[in-house]
């Protein structure tokens, strides 16, 4: 199964992409997630994408569509992923349904976390995220058990160097100018599915996996 997770930031799209993910045993491609750990090596990729996610605009699609088609050449992703953040341009969904179709596979469903943007702004402004595997936290809503420590792997947490007010914004404005179409792009295809994000991140979950299990998609 193909999956993409839509919305805008801090909907939760990491968070119900990782617990999807090991739901579905599913490969979770994540593009912020290898960019931020490309900027944190200091590779070549990181070099140039740096200064797009530090000014809160996307990387050019050139540069994401490379970086994800490599990805989905890895083994894991043979039988299936959940793409966290990508397509964010429409673009960028046409090259994903060509990389796809070219390995004779194809997106089953778009998955849209719809969340007002006074939420949105609680989210991020809480978030803290693990520096090693990439893991969301929030410091109210889903606190880790051991103050500043993962969960998951024992990481450090840290916040990202975009979540502060100012980039919100921008990344917001971005998100509405250039990512909402791909919601179109989907529709049209049916293969939509629209989930009220504003629930507690597990109800969100269950109506992510039942969406999946009755096929319901939003209307054209
Ligand atoms: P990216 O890392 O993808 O950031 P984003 O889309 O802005 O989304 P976020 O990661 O901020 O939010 P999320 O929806 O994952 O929310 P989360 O689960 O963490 O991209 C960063 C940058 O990289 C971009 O600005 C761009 O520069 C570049 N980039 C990435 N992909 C690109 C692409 N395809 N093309 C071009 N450029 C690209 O949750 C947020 C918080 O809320 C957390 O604290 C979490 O614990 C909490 N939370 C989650 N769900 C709930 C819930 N149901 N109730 C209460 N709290 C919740
Ligand atoms: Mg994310």
């Amino acid at each position: 199964m193909f999956l993409v997770l839509l919305g805008a930031p801090g909907a939760g799209k990491g968070t119900q992409a990782a617990i999807i993910a090991q739901r579905l045993d599913l490969a979770h491609i994540a593009s912020g997630d290898l960019f931020r750990q490309a900027v944190e090596k200091g590779t070549k990729l990181g070099q140039v994408v740096k200064d797009y996610m530090d000014k809160g605009l996307l990387v050019p699609d050139e540069v994401t569509i490379q970086v994800i088609s490599e990805r989905l050449n890895e083994p894991d992703c043979e039988t299936g992923c959940v793409f966290d953040g990508f397509p964010r341009t429409v673009e960028q969904a046409r090259a994903l349904d060509e990389a796809l179709a070219s390995r004779g596979k194809a997106i089953d469903k778009a998955i849209y976390i719809e969340v007002a943007e006074e939420e949105l702004l609680k989210r991020l402004g809480g978030r803290w995220i693990c520096g090693g595997c990439q893991a969301p936290y929030h410091e109210i809503t889903s606190p880790p058990k051991v103050a500043k420590i993962c969960d998951k792997c024992g990481g450090k947490l840290q916040q990202r160097s975009d979540d502060t007010p100012e980039t919100v914004r921008e990344r917001l404005k971005v998100y509405f100018a250039q990512t909402t179409p791909v919601l179109d792009y989907y529709r049209r295809d049916s293969k939509l599915v629209e989930v009220e994000g504003k629930l507690g991140i597990e109800e969100v979950a269950e109506a992510i996996v039942d969406a999946l299990e009755t096929g319901s998609v939003a209307a054209k």
